[in-house]
């Protein structure tokens, strides 16, 4: 049986690679996308998750909108020097023909992990708000959440947003230290691996190769971000390989290394964002997560390409 997954997701042109390989795996069966703020607004990236579900062949599976603000913090200037003013890379793609169901994004995960207790995973791409709202919203869900395989987090290497925050992480702390102590399983696929995962100008001449609608957007799309990854990591063309390295873990967490400990959030101050691993549980208790410290990088590229050549 195909694993059951909710991808929560603020496309973003990673998350938009990530969800085509999502909808090219046979593994999965994507029961539905929500929508979050993070790389551009709620409104413009429900309006691309609708997008992408619709050009993969998919505008039967569900969008749900989720949360247009963080739990507490302000809500930060939306960078669109990495993903462009629409979220995918500035090319002001037609309008989708759908539109998000009438439930919020928690109201969806709630109703699908009710459904179908222990079946479902939560494969949180962007800011964790809804998952904390779902969470809060419905405490008795959690025995019942197959496991969510997050990205975002950095362990033992900088931050991208700041020198200590990854992202997805920084832009709703509290939300994010409500889902490291959720007590379901919870996989962290931080930048300790997707900075390891490199997808150079060399892969990508590889998969445009292949024509189709995946190739097709992703080819689009990604000039902004690429762009975005030079200035920023001097990378020449390449890119991290954030999102869909969270959809490697969930195809296949063979080519992952993991560790066991409990995470905790900055969620105050300069160092606001910051995820922080107990090792030595100095803290006050709290459920081991499982962190990802190592990644086979080759084999993660081969998952992707072979999915989106497909
Ligand atoms: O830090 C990388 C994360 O932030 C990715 O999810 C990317 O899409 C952005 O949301
Ligand atoms: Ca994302």
């Amino acid at each position: 049986m195909p694993q059951k997954i909710i991808i929560d997701t603020d496309p973003g042109v990673d998350d938009s690679i990530a969800i085509s390989v999502a909808l090219r795996s046979p593994e999965l069966e994507v029961v539905g996308l929500t929508s979050v703020f993070g790389n551009a607004t709620n409104e413009i990236t429900a309006q691309n998750a609708l997008r992408l579900v619709e050009l993969e062949g998919h505008g039967n599976i569900p969008v749900a909108r989720g949360c247009d603000v963080p739990l507490v913090v302000e809500l930060e200037s939306i960078a669109s020097e990495v993903h462009g003013n629409d979220g995918l890379g500035n090319t002001h793609l037609p309008a989708p023909k759908g539109k998000p169901i009438n439930k919020s994004a928690a109201e969806f995960i709630i109703d699908t992990v009710r459904a179908n207790p222990g079946e479902v995973m939560l494969v949180p791409i962007g800011p964790l708000t809804n998952i904390a709202v779902a969470l809060k919203t419905d405490p008795q869900i959690v025995p019942m959440i197959k496991k969510i395989v997050l990205m975002g987090g950095a362990v033992s290497i900088h931050g991208n947003i700041s020198p200590v925050a990854e992202a997805n992480i920084y832009h709703d702390p509290h939300a994010a230290d409500i889902v490291m102590q959720a007590g379901c399983p919870v996989v962290m696929v931080g930048l300790d691996v997707t900075q390891q995962v490199i997808m150079t100008p060399q892969f990508f001449e590889e998969v445009f190769k292949v024509k189709n609608p995946a190739t097709n957007l992703i080819k689009r799309i990604l000039p902004v971000y690429q762009a975005y990854h030079d200035r920023f990591h001097k990378m020449g063309g390449s890119i991290h390989t954030h999102d869909p390295s969270a959809i490697a873990y969930v195809i296949n967490p063979a080519l992952f290394e993991t560790r066991s400990v409990p995470v905790f959030v900055e969620t105050i101050g300069r160092c606001k964002g910051q995820t922080v691993a107990d090792e030595h549980r100095q803290w006050e208790s709290r459920k081991d997560i499982e962190v990802c410290q190592g990644v086979n990088s080759a084999g993660v590229l081969a998952l992707i390409k072979e999915r989106l050549t497909r």
